[in-house]
């Protein structure tokens, strides 16, 4: 059997990390990074995932506050909120959880949060700097999958990585980070969807294959070349509730030479290293 990628064991040791970087910057100069969160609507999974955000910085001593507006806001009232916290010196990190209700602007209101706050990564200029090869924040699950496959051994360097999957939340800006001209980068990444040909058949060159498409267990074992390392960024819960990721993990884990679970391979990665960029936030200012 393969070697089981354990997001939430690496997520532990970096949550650790972190919560060293926050004591220190209390004890040298009383500074404690603080987090804002804005939740719109009632999304039940945004519901889950904010709430173990704002838990997550709480337990490593970082200060955390969720804003909840209702589905029906407007853009302005959105907006509004973000300006008063990017004006606020004591705010370090601003994240906006989504997705948004479908009448509001996503990119215009991302556009809205300071880059220097932008602790997800996702403003232009964040992405824009990480195309350059100057990343300053790395939008969080890409950065998750990164920091999984470097602490586990699993280094991207010189390898075929296929990403299937090209949102701006995770596929295009893995693309961007792990074909870096930087260590354990320089991967040769290809980068499927939709629109791609033959896309089962890229999917089966990769020495490194990364499913980042948002369909319940569309990565069978015909895709998957034997010894390849299976990461799974996919969640859903189907109708028996269980949770299921976007690789059928039973019939693939036994050609893979390492394998993500589902839960607990990259979204636990994915909180951690939000932790992590709130902290930069905090020093850098
Ligand atoms: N929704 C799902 N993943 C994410 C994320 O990483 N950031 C934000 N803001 N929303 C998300």
């Amino acid at each position: 059997m393969p070697e089981i990628l354990d997001g939430r064991k690496i997520s532990q040791d970096i949550k650790s990390e972190v919560a060293s970087a926050v004591e220190t910057l209390r004890l040298k100069i009383g500074i404690r990074p603080r987090l804002h969160v804005l939740l719109v609507g009632n999304n039940p999974a945004s519901e889950v995932y904010v709430k173990s955000k704002t838990k997550t910085a709480n337990d490593l001593g970082i200060s955390s506050q969720t804003a909840r507006l209702p589905e029906t806001s407007s853009q302005e009232q959105v907006v509004a909120i973000i300006n008063r916290w990017n004006d606020d010196g004591e705010v370090h990190g601003i994240l906006v959880q989504l997705p948004l209700p479908a009448h509001l602007h996503t990119d215009t209101i991302l556009e809205r949060i300071l880059p220097t706050k932008d602790v997800d990564g996702l403003h232009p200029l964040n992405l824009g700097l990480l195309a350059a090869g100057r990343p300053r924040f790395i939008p969080c699950t890409p950065y998750g999958v990164w920091e999984l496959l470097k602490r586990t051994g699993h280094s991207p360097t010189g390898k075929q990585v296929v990403i299937l999957g090209r949102s701006n939340l995770v596929g295009k800006p893995l693309a961007l980070l792990l074909s870096l001209k930087a260590p354990d980068c320089d991967a040769t990444v290809t980068l499927c969807h939709s629109q791609t040909p033959d896309l089962r058949g890229m999917a089966g060159r990769a020495d490194i294959l990364i499913s980042a498409i948002g369909k319940p267990e569309f990565v069978t074992s015909d895709m998957v070349k034997p010894g390849a390392v299976v990461i799974d960024v996919g969640i859903h819960r189907r109708n028996d509730g269980n949770l299921v990721g976007d690789v059928a993990f039973e019939s693939v884990a036994p050609i893979a030479s390492a394998i993500t679970p589902v839960p607990g391979g990259v979204g636990p990665m994915t909180i951690a290293m939000l932790m992590q960029n709130t902290v930069q936030a905090a020093t850098s200012t």
